[in-house]
Order: structure tokens, then C-alpha cells, then sequence
């Protein structure tokens, strides 16, 4: 399929910049950083968020990780804390130069999320 959201992103290379950026401002984030300074391989997590967002937005790259609920089970993740992430989401994806309909349509995944990653 031509045009995927994957393609607007700008693909592989961008999407490798966004999972990068996003880890950062999760660790700059006074909301939410303690939650990533204490994961033991944070390249990891960046790798399986990198790869979650290529397979979630139409790329060909398949997902390994843990599915959303599995990996976030147990973490009683609040809403305040969700939507620090997303807000973090969104501030790399400005970071990048990425277009407001790309935004919006990331906003939309994300949000459909919440039940699989909030108090689970
Ligand atoms: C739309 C929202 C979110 C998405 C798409 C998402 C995605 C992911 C993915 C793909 C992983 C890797 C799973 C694996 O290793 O197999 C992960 C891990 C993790 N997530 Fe999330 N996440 C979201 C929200 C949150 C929130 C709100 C928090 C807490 C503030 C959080 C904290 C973590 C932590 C700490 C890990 C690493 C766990 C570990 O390996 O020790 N996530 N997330």
C-alpha cells in the first residue's frame, strides 16, 4: 500500500530518529523520568519501540516486543503518566519537522492504547 503512514513518517531512518528522541525526553521528563532510569537496557526498549512504530504505522519490519499489555502490566501506570508519554511522542515528532496530519494520526494510535497500558 502506497502513502501508509509509515512512507509520511519518512520511514526506517526517521522513525529510528523518533524512538531515539522519544527515549530522551521520557529521561528529561520530570513526570515520567524515574520510570525509564531505572530500565537495565534502554537500547532495547528503543529498538522495540522502534520496531512497534514501523509495524503499527504500515512498515514491513515485524514487531518482536511484548504486546502493550504484557509490557506495561503490573507498572500501574497513571493517566497523568500517559499522557506524558504522548505529549512526548508528539514533541519528538515536532522535533523532527513531521506534518500536523502525520501528528494527529499518531495521536490516534497512541490514545486507542491507553486501555492496554493504564492501571493494567
Ligand atoms: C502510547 C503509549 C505507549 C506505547 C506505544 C509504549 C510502548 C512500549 C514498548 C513498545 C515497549 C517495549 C516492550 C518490550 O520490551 O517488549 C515499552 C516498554 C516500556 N514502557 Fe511503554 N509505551 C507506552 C506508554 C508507557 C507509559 C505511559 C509508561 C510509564 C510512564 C511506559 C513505560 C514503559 C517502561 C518503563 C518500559 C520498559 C519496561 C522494561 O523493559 O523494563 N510506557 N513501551
Amino acid at each position: 500500500m502506497k502513502n501508509t503512514l509509515y512512507d509520511r513518517l519518512g520511514g526506517a531512518e526517521v522513525i529510528r530518529k523518533l524512538a531515539n528522541d522519544i527515549a530522551e525526553n521520557h529521561l528529561a521528563n520530570p513526570l515520567i523520568k524515574t520510570r525509564f532510569e531505572v530500565v537495565e537496557n534502554m537500547d532495547k526498549v528503543k529498538e522495540m519501540v522502534f520496531e512497534f512504530i514501523c509495524a503499527g504505522t504500515g512498515g514491513p519490519q515485524t514487531y518482536t516486543g511484548k504486546d502493550m499489555l504484557s509490557a506495561h502490566k503490573g507498572m500501574n501506570v497513571s493517566e497523568q503518566e500517559f499522557i506524558a508519554v504522548v505529549d512526548d511522542i508528539l514533541a519528538a515528532m515536532d522535533q523532527n519537522n513531521i506534518g500536523e496530519t502525520e501528528k494527529n494520526e499518531m495521536l490516534v494510535i497512541a490514545y486507542s492504547l491507553k486501555g492496554e497500558i493504564i492501571r493494567v
